[in-house]
C-alpha cells in the first residue's frame, strides 16, 4: 500500500516515522511519499497561494501547483482523497475498504483552503475526520494513514484487529494486566481462572454493556 501525501508542511508527518507505522514502513509493508506542493511553484519566490477573490481573510493555494504535484504521482489506480471538513466523516467502514486499496493520494489543504477549480478537476473523495476545524489536512491525513495501515496485511497481528474496538459493531473490553491488586482493586476473578470458554463469554457481556452504556448509538 503506498500512500502519497501532497502537503506544504512535509516535516509535519514525522510521527509516522515512530512504533508501528514507522515499523510498518521500515519492513516494506506500506510506503510514505511525501510530496511538498511548493516544489511544484513555478515562480522564483516559490509562492503557492494567493489572496482570493472577492477579498476575505487569508490565502487561498493556487490551482497550478496542486494540480502539477497530484500530475507528478497520479496512476490509474490511484484512489484520491481530499482531507476537509466538509468531507464524509471517516469510519472503521471507510478505514477497512480503503485498507483494500493498492495506492492512495492524500491531498491536505491547508490556510483557507485549495482553488476550487483544482478540485473539481480532480473530483477527489472528499473525507472529515470529524465536525471540528483544525489549521489544514495534515493531522487529518496522519489519522487516515494510521488507521488504514491497521488492516494492510503484516502491520498487526490478526487477532488484534479482530478484537478491537468496532471491528464486530462493539466496543472492546477492558483490559488488565499485573499487578493482581492495584490500589485496592483487583483483576476480575475470571480472568485468572484459565477458563477459556469463561473468560470469551465474559469478555462478550462486557463488550456489550460497555456499548450500551457509552455508545448506545452503534451496532443499532
Ligand atoms: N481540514 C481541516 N479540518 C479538517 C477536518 N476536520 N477533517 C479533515 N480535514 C480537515
Amino acid at each position: 500500500m503506498k500512500f502519497n501525501i501532497l502537503t506544504l508542511f512535509p516535516e509535519m508527518f514525522k510521527p509516522l516515522e515512530e512504533s508501528i507505522i514507522g515499523r510498518a514502513t521500515e519492513n516494506g509493508k506500506i510506503e510514505i511519499n511525501l510530496i511538498n506542493i511548493r516544489d511544484f511553484s513555478q515562480d522564483k519566490h516559490k509562492h503557492v497561494d494567493d489572496t482570493p477573490y472577492g477579498g476575505g481573510a487569508g490565502m487561498v493555494i493556487k490551482p497550478d501547483v496542486v494540480y502539477d504535484a497530484y500530475k507528478s504521482v497520479e496512476k490509474p489506480n490511484s484512489k484520491v482523497i481530499y482531507l476537509t471538513p466538509q468531507g464524509k466523516t471517516l469510519n472503521q467502514k471507510k478505514v477497512v475498504e480503503l485498507s483494500k486499496e493498492d495506492d492512495i493520494i492524500l491531498i491536505c489543504g491547508h490556510y483557507e483552503g485549495i482553488d476550487q477549480r483544482v478540485i473539481d478537476k480532480i473530483q477527489p473523495e472528499e473525507i472529515s475526520i470529524g465536525d471540528y476545524v483544525l489549521t489544514g489536512g495534515e493531522l487529518p491525513a496522519m489519522v487516515l494513514v494510521d488507521s488504514v495501515s491497521r488492516y494492510v496485511d503484516g502491520v498487526l497481528n490478526e487477532e488484534s484487529i479482530n478484537e478491537e474496538s468496532f471491528s464486530n459493531g462493539f466496543l472492546e473490553y477492558p483490559q488488565y494486566t499485573r499487578p493482581e491488586v492495584f490500589e485496592g482493586m483487583k483483576v476480575p476473578e475470571v480472568l485468572l481462572s484459565g477458563n477459556h470458554q469463561n473468560i470469551e463469554k465474559w469478555r462478550k457481556e462486557k463488550a456489550l454493556e460497555i456499548t450500551k452504556a457509552k455508545r448506545p448509538d452503534l451496532n443499532n
